[in-house]
C-alpha cells in the first residue's frame, strides 16, 4: 500500500499541482484528495499549450477516471467552485469525472470576504475570506454544507450570522479607519443583504447539487472503505509548511494546517502507512508579508521572478524571490516526517554564474541549521550561505540525472546530503513531461 501525501515545504507555490498531476497519472491512484485551505490555493498544471489553474478542485481532475475528494478541512466558496467546474467542464469535458465533497465543509460567506478585505492587509492575504471563515469555524459560528439540507435551515443560519457580522463589520470599519473609497469598494449594502445572500447561495448550491459529477457526502467513510480495500490514495496539500497556522511564520501564515496533521483533521483518514513527499522549489519564493531571510531584492531576485514567472496563480501578485534555504527544508522534514522530496524549477537557475544556499543561521553567536519561525529572532539572525558555481547549459529537455551539467548535479546532491532524504523527482520545466526520475 502506498498512500501518498504531496505537500509544500516552503511558503507555497512550489509546484505541488504539477507533482500531483504527475503522480495522479499512475493507475494505482484512483482517488485524489484536497484536505485544507480554500480558493487561496492556485495549483498549475501545464499540458502542451493549455494551462490549468486549480483552486478548490484537486489537480487530479484532469484525469477522467479519477475520483476527486474535497475533505471537511477545505472551506468552500460555492460561487468559485461552480465557476471552476464550469470552466474545466468547458475545456476538458469531465464526462467521467467524480467529485465527492464532505458535507462537513464550511462555507465562505460574503461577510468573510468583507472582513478579509478590511483586516487582511497586514498579512497580505489573498482576499478570499480564508482567515475569517476559519475563525468562525473554530469560533463555532460557521455555516456548513450540512446546514444547506433545507432552505429554511440555511436561511435561519444566514439571518443569525448576518446580525452578528453587521455589528462586527461596523466595529472593524471604525477600528481600521478605512477611507470612503475603501469603504465604497466593499459594497456593503449588496454584500450584506440578507435576501440576496440567501438567493445567490441557494442558486449556486442548487447548481452544484444538481451537477451529476458531484456528490455531497461523507469523505471519511469513503476513505475508510478505500483503506479497507487497500486502495492507494493520493493527498494534495495546499499552501505549505511555513504558512501553517501552527507551525509557520505566525502571524504571517494562512489559517489552516497544510502540514501532515491537517491531513488527518481535514479528512478523517486514519493513521496508516503514508509516504510523505515534500515539494521544494530549487530557490525560495513567498507572496504577502512576513520574514524572508534569503530574499533577493536586487537583480538576481528580479531575474528569478522573470525566468520563473513568479506571479501568483490566484492573485497575480509578484512573488518575492530568494536563494534556497535548506534550514527551511530541514524544518519541513522534521514537522512533516518527509520521506522524500520533489525538487522543482531547477531549470530556472540555469545561467546564473553562482548560486547561494542557506545552510544555517547565526543567532546570538550560535549557528543553527533548522529554521526558526520566530520573526523577532530571525531579525537578529545572520544567514550562513554556501556558494555553488552555476551552469549554463539548458536542462529542460534532459531526462536523466547523469546528463545534467556537473554543477547542477552537485547542487542537487548537496541538498540531498544536507537533508538526509532522497530527491525522488526533479522537475525541470513547467510542462507535464518535464521531469527526471531520480530513484
Ligand atoms: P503550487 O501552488 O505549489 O501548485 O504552485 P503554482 O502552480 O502556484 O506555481 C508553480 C509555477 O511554476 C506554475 O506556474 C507552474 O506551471 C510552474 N512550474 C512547476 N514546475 C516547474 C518547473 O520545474 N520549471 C518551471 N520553469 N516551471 C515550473
Ligand atoms: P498554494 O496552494 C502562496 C499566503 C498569502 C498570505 C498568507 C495568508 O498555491 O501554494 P490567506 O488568503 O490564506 O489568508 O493569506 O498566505 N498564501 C499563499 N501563498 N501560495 C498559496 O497557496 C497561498 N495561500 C495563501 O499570500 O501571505
Ligand atoms: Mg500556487
Amino acid at each position: 500500500m502506498a498512500n501518498t501525501l504531496v505537500l509544500g515545504t516552503q511558503w507555497g507555490d512550489e509546484g505541488k499541482g504539477k507533482i500531483v498531476d504527475l503522480l495522479a497519472r499512475k493507475k494505482k491512484f484512483k482517488t485524489v484528495v484536497r484536505y485544507q485551505g480554500g480558493s487561496n490555493a492556485g495549483h498549475t498544471v501545464v499540458v502542451g499549450k493549455e494551462k490549468y489553474a486549480f483552486h478548490l478542485l484537486p489537480s487530479g481532475m484532469l484525469y477522467p477516471s479519477k475520483t476527486c475528494l474535497i475533505g471537511n478541512g477545505v472551506i468552500i466558496n460555492p460561487k468559485v467552485l461552480l465557476a471552476e467546474i464550469d470552466l474545466l467542464e468547458s475545456r476538458v469535458g469531465l464526462k467521467h469525472a467524480k467529485l465527492l465533497i464532505s458535507e462537513k465543509t464550511h462555507l465562505i460567506m460574503p461577510w468573510h470576504l468583507v472582513r478579509d478585505s478590511i483586516s487582511g492587509g497586514r498579512i497580505g492575504t489573498t482576499g478570499r475570506g480564508i482567515g475569517p471563515t476559519y475563525s468562525d469555524y473554530v469560533g463555532r459560528r460557521g455555516i456548513r454544507l450540512i446546514d444547506t439540507r433545507s432552505k429554511k435551515r440555511f436561511s435561519q443560519r444566514v439571518k443569525e450570522e448576518l446580525v452578528w457580522n453587521k455589528k462586527l463589520i461596523k466595529l472593524m470599519l471604525e477600528y481600521y479607519q478605512l477611507t470612503k473609497s475603501q469603504r465604497d469598494k466593499l459594497r456593503l449594502r449588496t454584500q450584506l443583504n440578507n435576501k440576496k445572500i440567501i438567493n445567490d447561495y441557494w442558486l449556486w448550491l442548487g447548481r452544484l447539487k444538481k451537477n451529476s459529477l458531484i456528490e455531497i457526502g461523507d469523505v471519511s467513510l469513503f476513505l475508510d472503505q478505500l483503506q479497507e480495500q487497500k486502495k492507494d490514495i493520493l493527498f494534495e496539500g495546499a499552501q505549505a509548511t511555513l504558512l501553517d497556522i501552527a507551525h509557520g511564520t505566525y502571524p504571517f501564515v494562512t489559517s489552516s494546517n497544510p502540514t501532515l496533521g491537517g491531513l488527518y483533521l481535514g479528512t478523517g483518514f486514519r493513521p496508516r502507512k503514508l509516504k510523505i513527499l515534500g515539494v521544494a522549489k530549487a530557490y525560495t519564493t513567498r507572496v504577502g508579508a512576513g520574514p524572508f531571510p534569503t530574499e533577493l531584492v536586487g537583480k538576481i531576485g528580479q531575474r528569478l521572478r522573470k525566468v520563473g514567472h513568479e506571479y501568483g496563480t490566484t492573485t497575480g501578485r509578484p512573488r518575492r524571490c530568494g536563494w534556497l534555504d535548506l534550514t527551511i527544508l530541514k524544518y519541513a522534514k522534521i514537522i512533516n516526517g518527509l520521506d522524500a522530496l520533489a525538487l522543482t524549477k531547477l531549470d530556472v537557475l540555469t545561467g546564473l554564474s553562482f548560486l547561494k544556499v542557506a545552510v544555517g543561521y547565526k543567532i546570538n553567536g550560535q549557528i543553527v541549521d533548522v529554521f526558526d519561525v520566530d520573526g523577532e529572532r530571525l531579525k537578529k539572525a545572520k544567514v550562513v550561505y554556501k556558494v555553488f558555481p552555476g551552469w549554463k547549459k539548458e536542462i529542460t529537455t534532459i531526462k536523466r540525472f547523469d546528463q545534467l551539467p556537473t554543477n547542477c548535479q552537485k547542487y542537487v546532491n548537496f541538498i540531498e546530503s544536507f537533508l538526509g532524504i532522497p530527491i525522488k523527482i526533479i522537475s525541470n520545466g513547467a510542462q507535464r513531461g518535464a521531469f527526471i526520475n531520480h530513484d
